[in-house]
């Protein structure tokens, strides 16, 4: 009998790969097929994160609803993994005693395992290790329909910026061998995908092995390999920091089309004080002197960023840095968030006296102007025809495609009325005339069914 699988995922994208090779771990090992509706499934996971506290706060409330189906169900698994699990371990258990295996970030592969044990011996399973990176050599292939796939490069952070948790939850950053990761790439691509974006907590910090790790390559010189196969069309990668875009790497903008013009380099703050109390590691003016050479080598080149707005002893004059900084970089759609103070963290420990409705109010002013700046590149791209890898039907609407620009947009579009021939869109390249502008997406219509 098939057995059913339910994942809930929280946080970043790392976390969305993440689940989806916990997917593919429990299909090659017990057949498991995945499902939507908790309550029909056999096992349960919830891929958790830290990085802010509403998200770690939520687990456990999901947790408490789905333990009567528990109780119908007596055979039922639950599992936590993620960041909170690697935090929290054994104590997950104590809180929440019905919960069956705890597994971290780098011990997902051995769910199969865990599940088995606990089955077995009826006790819970906590396995919260960091066995570096014998995660990626266990994983069964990815199997992908859409035409585009990530790739993950690297695990974990080495940088211990002061408010956050990632290198204490991931660990400290390890780069997969350059073979690997080019044997994964070139099955994708085997597989039909044409996009590939490259994932990890910092991927330009990518130093990978080469040559029976005798010597080392850098990021730049990976996304050069990538884009020197045959049938990758399009190149992203995601998420990146100032610290390591190097030379080399900006001068990949310049001899390599298939990356695309679309740049998500966190800045955090416009504000030299808390950049330096963040332990960033670089100035506001080395992080726009990046901007202007990226902008050199793609002119074209759209900037997005992550910002933390509130964190301690930030100053109006300093959140004034940052709105200064937002006008002269033009950055598009970009995540900005209040500060949440992480246990454990350096950050945690410092004096915070800006009253909460101060921190808010930045907030929305930062994000009503993001939201605007973002709106004036939606509009610029009125009347352009975009080349658009279609990656499915619209969300909203069944009868509509829906894919992604260049610079990262969402366009939904109307395929061809024969529905089969719409479907056979997916997956491939059209080209798509941008008609109208709708909040955070776009809408057009095709030009040409490309390739
Ligand atoms: N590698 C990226 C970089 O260069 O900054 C960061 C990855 S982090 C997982 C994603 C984002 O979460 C950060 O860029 C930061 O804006 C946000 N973040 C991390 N810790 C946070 C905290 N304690 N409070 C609010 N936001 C936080
Ligand atoms: Fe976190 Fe800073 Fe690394 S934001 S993931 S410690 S670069």
């Amino acid at each position: 009998m098939l057995t059913k699988l339910y994942i809930k995922t929280y946080g970043c994208q790392m976390n969305e790969y993440d689940s989806d090779k916990m997917a593919d771990v429990l299909r090659a090992c017990e057949g498991m097929e995945q499902t939507d509706k908790p309550e029909e499934a056999d096992v349960i996971l919830f891929n958790t994160c830290s990085i802010r506290e509403k998200a770690e706060e939520k687990v456990f409330s999901d947790l408490g609803r789905v333990r009567p189906l528990k109780q119908a169900k007596p055979g039922l698994l639950i599992g936590v993994g993620g960041c909170v699990a690697s935090q929290e371990g054994e104590a997950i258990v104590k809180r929440a005693p019905y919960v069956d295996v705890v597994f971290g970030p780098q011990t997902l592969h051995r769910l199969p395992q865990l599940l088995q044990a606990r089955r077995e011996t009826g006790l819970p399973q906590v396995d919260i290790s960091f066995p570096e990176i014998e995660k990626f050599d266990h994983l069964p292939s990815a199997e992908t329909a859409s035409g585009a796939a990530f790739v993950a490069i690297m695990e974990g952070c080495s940088k211990y910026c002061t408010f956050c948790v990632v290198p204490y939850t991931r660990g400290e950053e390890v780069s997969r061998p350059f073979a690997d990761v080019m044997r994964d790439v070139e099955e994708l691509v085997a597989q039909g995908v044409k996009e590939i974006t490259l994932l990890g907590q910092n991927v330009n910090a990518y130093r990978g092995a080469i040559d029976d790790g005798d010597d080392i390559v850098d990021f730049a010189f990976l996304l050069q390999a990538i884009a020197a196969l045959d049938g990758v069309e399009r190149l992203r990668y995601t998420t990146s920091h100032p610290k390591e875009m190097t030379r080399r790497l900006i001068d990949v903008y310049a001899n390599t089309p298939k990356l695309v013009s679309h740049l998500h380099l966190p800045v955090q703050s416009g504000s030299d004080r808390v950049l330096a109390a963040m332990k960033r590691g670089h100035t506001v003016l080395e992080y726009k002197s990046i901007i202007r050479q990226v902008r050199a080598a793609r002119p074209d080149i759209s900037i997005t960023s992550d910002f933390i707005v509130g964190f301690p002893g930030e100053t109006e004059q300093d959140f004034e840095a940052t709105m200064k900084l937002i006008e002269e970089v033009g950055f598009d759609v970009s995540f900005s968030y209040l500060y949440s103070p992480r246990p454990g963290t350096p950050a945690a420990e410092l004096h915070d006296d800006t009253p909460h409705e101060v921190k808010a109010a930045r907030l929305k002013r930062l994000q009503d102007r993001i939201t605007e700046l973002e709106n004036e590149v939606a509009q610029a791209m009125l009347g352009t025809v975009q080349r658009v890898l279609v990656e499915g039907t619209s969300k909203k609407d069944a009868q509509e495609l829906a894919g992604r620009t260049d610079n990262n947009r969402v366009v939904n579009f109307r395929g061809s009325p024969d529905i089969t021939r719409s479907q056979a869109m997916i997956g491939r390249f059209v080209e798509v005339k941008i008609t109208e502008v709708v909040r955070h997406t776009l809408r057009g219509e095709l030009v040409l069914s490309a390739s």
